[in-house]
């Protein structure tokens, strides 16, 4: 049972500082549509992200490259019509936030236009981040795994795993945190990196293949119950395979968050 179980009071910022504070687990997944969104809140999911991942699993790209800021708010309007318990995180895309006005611009778009609680934003960007909290807009960091660089990264790799990055990474964790941001996720790392990271900072951190140490998890839904076009990357889970319906599938990845059954030693890296 969550410390905030109310399903028609939506969570807030707060909500997740004091779960990260109590100890318990902060349960995310994607979602794009109204009918997943719906589904997804209802099986408790503590926040949903409309993430750019919808340019491969919606829309059949093979990078999140080509997802636009109208594909953004196009979608995180799907669901924000439905949720009601759940916080949503929108991604500004692709390019979308290159300087501090053009952020402040689409950031402003995807809460008035697609009714996000919080936009996201990936790698060390302090200056916008400062920019966007200063003018009232939540943000969620991204570190590890860069989707949006992936031909700087030169493939979807695990990140810091030598020390040099490592370091580094922890030092861009802290100037996210310090410049304001409200949550943090990081993607593909040692789990004790992202333990570490964790401890270090004082907003709630999520993983996505970052091990069972941080402070909530996040999946893409596509991924986890098994219907994704790619193949299944190693940290996620097929949580379809035990499941009698989605409905039962969402649950128990929910309840595998909560209970710190998930993520398990070979999810993790
Ligand atoms: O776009 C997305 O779905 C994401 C998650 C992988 C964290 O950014």
């Amino acid at each position: 049972m969550s410390l905030y179980a109310d399903p028609t009071r939506t969570l807030t910022v707060s909500h997740l500082l004091a779960m990260k504070q109590a100890g318990e687990k902060i349960s995310c997944l994607t979602a794009y549509d109204a009918s997943f969104g719906a589904l997804v809140d209802q099986c408790g999911i503590d926040v949903i992200l409309v993430g750019d991942s919808l340019g491969m699993v919606i829309q059949g790209h093979d990078s999140t490259l080509p997802v636009t800021v109208e594909d953004m708010i196009y979608h995180s309007r799907c669901i924000s019509k439905v949720r009601k318990r759940a916080l949503l995180i929108s991604d500004l895309p692709f390019a979308s936030y290159a300087n501090t006005d053009q952020a402040l611009t689409h950031a402003a778009a995807l809460m008035q236009r697609g009714g996000a609680d919080m936009v996201k934003l990936e790698g060390s960007k302090p200056d916008i981040i400062r920019h966007l909290v200063s003018n009232g807009i939540p943000v969620c960091g991204h570190l590890g795994l860069l989707p949006q660089s992936v031909n700087l990264l030169g493939g979807y790799k695990v990140q810091g795993r030598d020390p040099l990055q490592a370091q580094s990474l922890l030092a861009d964790a802290r100037s996210i945190s310090q410049a304001g941001a409200s949550l943090l996720i990081l993607e593909c790392m040692p789990a004790t990196l992202a333990a570490a990271i964790s401890q270090a900072v004082n907003i709630p951190v999520i993983g996505i293949g970052a091990g069972i140490d941080c402070d909530g998890q996040v999946l893409v839904l596509y991924d986890m119950l098994d219907i994704s076009i790619s193949n299944r990357p190693r940290f996620s889970k097929n949580f379809m395979q035990d499941a009698g319906n989605i409905a039962a599938a969402i649950r128990n990845y929910h309840l595998a968050v909560k209970n710190r059954q998930f993520p398990g030693a070979e999810h993790s890296y």
